[in-house]
């Protein structure tokens, strides 16, 4: 039995060098308990404007990347280690498809249109990463549509080098929803041979579908939640891909995210106004009223405060916010909100924020420090997902002692367990309908709790304080599915 494995882990963006989102988080975090269990990992991704260059080491020699009718182009290769850990990472450079200040789209939202050609030289520039330092994968471990090829160039174009002969595929799913939908002539860009244009693999609606291929192609697939990989086998959650799922299912797992401790836990956090843990939570309140002083608003021991931090996207339900709004604001409880994204939304909350400054707050933008200081000043944390594959700031949130009040799906649905009145377990407020009235109702009843029956609060203030989401768990299914796709494949080589 194999001890160390040899993987290689592609992604688009990695805490803590580029992030949109919480695929950054588990690029930067699996990889780190990954190695922590033994295994040899290098991350490749690309070297984003941001990145700084001085602060990595160069490597030498341009980097050949076959792109098709676009010839061979030749890109740059640095390398640094992400903090706190042995684990390299390669950054491929190249600065006409990577020197942009946005990672997939520009300043006003508008994806790149060459976004295909970016993420097959991504994909591509990974194999030639291992070749150059001569890497020979156990795994290639891919992401999201960006690098959702790498499974079927494994097989195609890769196959046939010595260096990947054993090689296994493993793709997981953060988002159905992005799937990566070009034009059909990136088959010849990828070059990994028409003949997987068809409709069980790459095709869909006459263009060529990354994702699909990927789930084809990969000799496993996850996603980040167990209820995430059942309902993306329906046509709720399945963005059309939903048959294509169920016809894969038999190599389909859901595994949900860790939590980076390290830089998630009140007791540590350097960015809040007093740490505090589950023995001594007296803190918690200072980071409430440096809160409220930091919004503007009115510095209440006493009112309930939700705070929501995320992408301004539909995903996230701000669109039932955004219907429940009038009558959210007329309860007495303050809000604070911090995102970016959608420009209706980031004009709408920011006007409501305008209109009742007394209890509602939104912060348009990105910021690490925020989004630190809400999770701990906060009573409530708010997240109304109309799907989430995973989510993250609900499990920072029971960190913190801040309980969630989300829908019932996806991740959000395993990892929070809804208050019973009559036996006083759970950890946090779930509802079903994605509707305003469901939400503004819960809203209500998680502010009554709080209120009103502190003892309760308390008891599942402790209780989310005390559960832990460690990445090595997690790190330690993925090594299951590794292990056991690796040997089945080479049981099946032999047979
Ligand atoms: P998704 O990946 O769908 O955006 P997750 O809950 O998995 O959702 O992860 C979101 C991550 O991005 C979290 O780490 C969250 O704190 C962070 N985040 C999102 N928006 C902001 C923002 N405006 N400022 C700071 N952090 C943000
Ligand atoms: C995606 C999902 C989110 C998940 C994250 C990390 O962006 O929207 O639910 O937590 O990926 O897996």
């Amino acid at each position: 039995m194999k001890k160390g494995l040899n993987i290689l882990f592609i992604a688009s963006e990695a805490v803590p060098f580029a992030k949109t989102g919480g695929l950054a988080d588990v690029a930067g975090a699996l990889p780190k308990a990954l190695s922590g269990l033994g295994h040899n990992v290098k991350v490749i991704m690309p070297r984003y404007y941001a990145i700084d260059r001085t602060a990595l080491e160069h490597l030498p020699g341009p980097l050949g990347v076959s792109m098709g009718p676009m010839g061979t182009l030749w890109a740059g290769l640095y390398k640094n280690v992400i903090p706190g850990s042995g684990v390299e990472v390669f950054f491929i450079d190249y600065e006409a498809f990577f020197g942009r200040s946005g990672l997939y789209a520009d300043e006003d939202g508008f994806s790149y249109e060459d976004n295909d050609n970016r993420f097959i030289f991504l994909t591509k520039a990974a194999f030639e990463v291992a070749k150059k330092i001569d890497f020979s994968p156990d795994i290639i471990h891919c992401n999201d549509w960006h690098t959702a090829l790498a499974p079927l160039l494994l097989k195609t174009r890769y196959s046939f080098d010595g260096l990947f002969k054993d090689t296994v595929s493993v793709l997981t799913i953060h988002n159905l929803q992005h799937q990566g939908h070009f034009f059909k002539g990136a088959v010849d860009v990828a070059e990994v041979g028409w003949e997987h244009f068809n409709p069980h693999e790459l095709e869909a609606m006459d263009g060529m579908n990354f994702l699909k291929g990927g789930i084809a192609a990969a000799d496993a697939v996850t996603t980040v939640s167990r209820k995430y990989a059942a309902q993306i086998q329906t046509p709720e959650y399945g963005f059309g891909l939903d048959g294509h799922i169920r016809a894969h299912s038999h190599k389909l797992y859901g595994i949900v995210n860790g939590v980076d401790y390290s830089e998630w836990n009140p007791a540590t956090d350097g960015y809040i106004a007093a740490n505090y843990d589950i023995d001594d939570i007296s803190g918690k309140v200072e980071c409430k009223r440096e809160l409220q002083e930091r919004f503007g608003l009115p510095q209440r021991d006493e009112v309930p405060l939700i705070g929501f931090v995320g992408r301004f996207v539909e995903q996230k339900g701000i669109g039932i916010i955004a219907a429940a709004i009038e009558k959210l604001a007329h309860l007495d409880a303050q809000f604070v909100m911090l995102g970016s994204g959608e420009k209706w939304a980031e004009g709408f909350f920011s006007d409501i924020a305008a209109r009742y400054s007394g209890n509602f707050r939104c912060h348009v933008g990105y910021s690490e420090e925020l989004a630190h200081k809400i999770e701990a000043g906060s009573d409530l944390f708010l997240m109304p997902s109309l799907f989430e594959p995973c989510g993250l700031n609900q499990i920072y949130s029971l960190r913190y002692g801040t309980l969630p009040i989300v829908r019932a799906t996806g991740g959000l649905d395993d990892t929070i367990h809804n208050y019973n009145q009559a036996t006083g377990e759970g950890n946090g407020f779930k509802f079903y309908d994605a509707t305003p009235d469901a939400l503004y109702a819960t809203v209500k009843w998680a502010c009554d709790t709080y209120r009103y029956d502190k003892d309760a609060y308390a008891a599942m203030q402790k209780r989310a304080m005390e559960a832990r989401f460690d990445w090595k768990q997690s790190a330690e299914a993925y090594e299951d599915i590794y292990l056991n796709t690796y040997y089945s494949k080479l049981a099946a080589r032999h047979r």
